[in-house]
């Protein structure tokens, strides 16, 4: 599973909520998170376009691998160009791959505004933010689309975890 979407607009929580319930089905998860693959596997990465789509590679290559093992991947990236996203998908190559758009509209992630970073955006201080100085192009063909401002984490994982039982992936 591979959730994409703005800074704050409820990624990881929502990949929680999917990995707490993938869990009741006897699957084993590897969440792989934005902020922790740039503090270790990413860290020489920076936010430029080229870069996001290496982290979004290096991201993919870490999901195929641990679901030739069985593993079931959540990835959570910002992921905001369709080109790396369908990189992505081409990248994951047994086929078994869903995109889940994580649609918040960009007043509300910035209102949340939980690790203070639009604020620092807005300021200047970071530059390319994803919103601000740096476009998030929203995806048409994504498998699964949550609107964070009507369906809460736990409903979201719900659509997700029926979206995998339709196609057969999990019991
Ligand atoms: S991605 O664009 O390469 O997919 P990724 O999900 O790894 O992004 O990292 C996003 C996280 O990095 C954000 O949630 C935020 O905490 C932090 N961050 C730091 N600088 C930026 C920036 N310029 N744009 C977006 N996120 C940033």
């Amino acid at each position: 599973m591979w959730l994409t979407g703005i800074s704050g607009a409820g990624k990881s929580t929502i990949a929680s909520a999917i990995a707490a319930s993938l869990h009741e089905t006897g699957r084993t998860v590897l969440p792989v998170d934005g902020d922790e693959l740039r503090g270790g596997l990413s860290s020489d990465l920076s936010f430029t376009a080229a870069d996001r789509l290496e982290n979004m590679r290096r991201a993919a290559e870490v999901a195929h691998l641990a679901s030739k093992s069985g593993l079931v991947t959540v990835v959570s990236l910002i992921s905001p160009s369709a080109q790396g996203r369908q990189m992505v998908r081409e990248l994951v190559r047994h086929g078994r791959f869903a995109m889940v758009y994580v649609k918040t509209p960009i007043e509300v992630a910035e209102s949340r505004d939980v690790k203070g970073l639009y604020k620092k955006a807005r300021a200047g201080l970071i530059a390319n933010f994803t919103g601000i100085g740096s476009d998030y192009e929203a995806p048409r063909d994504s498998e699964i689309v949550i609107d964070t401002t009507t369906t809460s984490p736990t409903a979201a994982a719900e659509l997700v975890a029926t979206y995998l039982r339709g196609k057969g992936w999990v019991g």
